[in-house]
Formats: C-alpha cells, sequence, structure tokens
C-alpha cells in the first residue's frame, strides 16, 4: 500500500517538473533576422498580435508600418504587405537614409521610451537562448 502510494506520489511530480518545462521552453514569436548576413544577437521577440493588442495598437497599423512619398510621410497609409526590408536596406542609400538595424531599434524603442512601457535594453528584445 505504501508503495503504490509513493509511485503515486512520484509520478505526479515528474508530471508537474514536465509541464513547467515544457511551458518555459515554449517558443516566443520573434522577427524574422534572416535578412541580415550574419546576425549578431538572436532574433528580437515581438508577438506581432499580441503586441498590438497590448498596447493598443490595432487600431492604427500605419504608426509602424509606414507610406512616404519624396521622404513625406503620407498619414494613415499601410505598407503592412512589405517587409521593413523592402524600403529599408542593411546601407543607407539614396532613396532611404534610414538603414535596417536602425529603423527596427528607432521604432521599437523610441515609442517604449516615450510611452515609459516595453523592453529597451539590449537582452530584453534579444534574450539569449
Ligand atoms: C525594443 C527591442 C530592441 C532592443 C531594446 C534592442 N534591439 Fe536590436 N534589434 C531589434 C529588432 C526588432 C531588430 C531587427 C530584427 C532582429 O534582428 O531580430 C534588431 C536588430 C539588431 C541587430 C542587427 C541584427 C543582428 O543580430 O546582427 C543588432 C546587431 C542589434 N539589434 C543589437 C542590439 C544591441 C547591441 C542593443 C542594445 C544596445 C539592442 N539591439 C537593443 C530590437 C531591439
Ligand atoms: C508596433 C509596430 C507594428 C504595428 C502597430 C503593426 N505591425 Fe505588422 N509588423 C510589424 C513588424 C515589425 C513586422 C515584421 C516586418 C519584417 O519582418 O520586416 C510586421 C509584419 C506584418 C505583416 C507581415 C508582412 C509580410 O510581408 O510578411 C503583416 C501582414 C502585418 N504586419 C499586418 C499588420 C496589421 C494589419 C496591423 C494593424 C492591425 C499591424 N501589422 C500593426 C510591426 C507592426
Ligand atoms: C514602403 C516602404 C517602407 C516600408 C515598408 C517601411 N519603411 Fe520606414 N521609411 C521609409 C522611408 C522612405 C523613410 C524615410 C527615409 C528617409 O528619410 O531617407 C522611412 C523612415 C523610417 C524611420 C525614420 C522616421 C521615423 O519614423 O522615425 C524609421 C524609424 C523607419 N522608417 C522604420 C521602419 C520599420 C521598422 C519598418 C517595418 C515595420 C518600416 N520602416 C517599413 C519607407 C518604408
Ligand atoms: C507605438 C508604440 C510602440 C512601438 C512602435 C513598439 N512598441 Fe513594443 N510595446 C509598446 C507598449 C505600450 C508595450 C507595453 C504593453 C503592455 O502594456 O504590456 C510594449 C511592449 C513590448 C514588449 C513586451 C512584451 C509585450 O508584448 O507586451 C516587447 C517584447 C516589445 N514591445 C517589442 C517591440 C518591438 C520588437 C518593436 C519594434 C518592431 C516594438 N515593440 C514597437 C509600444 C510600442
Amino acid at each position: 500500500m505504501m508503495k503504490l502510494k509513493r509511485l503515486i506520489f512520484m509520478s505526479a511530480v515528474i508530471l508537474i517538473i514536465t509541464a513547467f518545462y515544457a511551458y518555459s521552453r515554449e517558443e516566443i514569436p520573434t522577427i524574422d533576422n534572416i535578412v541580415f548576413d550574419h546576425p549578431q544577437r538572436s532574433a528580437a521577440v515581438f508577438d506581432h498580435d499580441d503586441h498590438n493588442e497590448k498596447a493598443m495598437l490595432e487600431d492604427d497599423c500605419s504608426i509602424c508600418h509606414h507610406v512616404y512619398e519624396n521622404k513625406k510621410l503620407i498619414k494613415d497609409e499601410s505598407s503592412e504587405d512589405y517587409l521593413c526590408s523592402e524600403c529599408h536596406f542593411l546601407k543607407p542609400t539614396p532613396e532611404n537614409a534610414i538603414p535596417l538595424r536602425m529603423a527596427f531599434h528607432k521604432q521599437c524603442k523610441e515609442c517604449h521610451f516615450e510611452s515609459n512601457k516595453g523592453p529597451v535594453l539590449c537582452g530584453e528584445c534579444h534574450i539569449k537562448k
């Protein structure tokens, strides 16, 4: 009888540990960093839809997916079907002075600083694996 109780107890412990391990290892969505030839950092964490919801940006796609014409921002127009890298290149170009890494950092960090919410430290976005 003692033995059976012990067995049940041990099974429960193992189950809890396994579940916790699986949960903590759950994939956090990240931004695809493949366009950076040899990424130095882990891809930045970013759960797109969840972020929109928490930051209340669901009606404001163009705040990130902007459209410019002759270097002038066209308000309320959205480029959501484009990757940032289709307009921002690894190096500045005559059409676009903001290289890709700076484009991401400026957009993400500026809003986090201004709203005093969201990560601003390297390791909070580029989480070590
Ligand atoms: C708010 C989030 C955020 C913070 C804070 C942040 N980054 Fe990034 N970083 C990004 C995003 C998004 C990209 C573009 C996608 C990617 O590479 O994951 C990027 C790209 C990069 C890249 C180019 C890609 C690569 O891995 O080589 C480097 C280098 C980089 N970051 C270094 C840093 C360093 C150093 C800091 C701290 C001074 C920092 N980042 C802080 C979000 C962040
Ligand atoms: C906080 C900034 C931000 C907001 C707000 C935002 N997005 Fe995005 N979205 C991103 C980033 C960053 C990516 C990844 C772009 C990349 O990898 O170059 C992305 C990717 C996408 C993509 C995939 C693009 C592709 O070609 O693969 C779609 C579609 C998209 N967003 C739609 C939307 C819609 C619709 C909204 C409004 C409801 C929205 N986004 C709001 C930042 C944002
Ligand atoms: C359809 C083309 C296009 C797309 C897609 C695009 N951008 Fe831009 N972006 C531009 C142009 C053009 C400028 C102005 C560049 C200049 O002044 O030389 C600009 C300016 C910027 C600036 C500087 C002005 C500001 O808003 O602070 C940042 C930061 C930026 N983009 C980040 C991003 C990020 C991040 C993405 C992807 C979510 C993105 N852009 C997608 C064309 C684009
Ligand atoms: C227009 C403002 C704005 C922009 C642009 C923005 N963020 Fe945020 N972000 C927020 C706010 C607000 C929060 C806090 C949400 C909350 O209350 O939990 C946040 C939170 C986060 C968090 C914490 C986890 C979460 O989802 O709440 C991460 C990670 C993050 N942002 C990454 C990014 C990255 C990467 C970018 C650039 C591609 C970005 N953010 C651009 C406003 C912004």
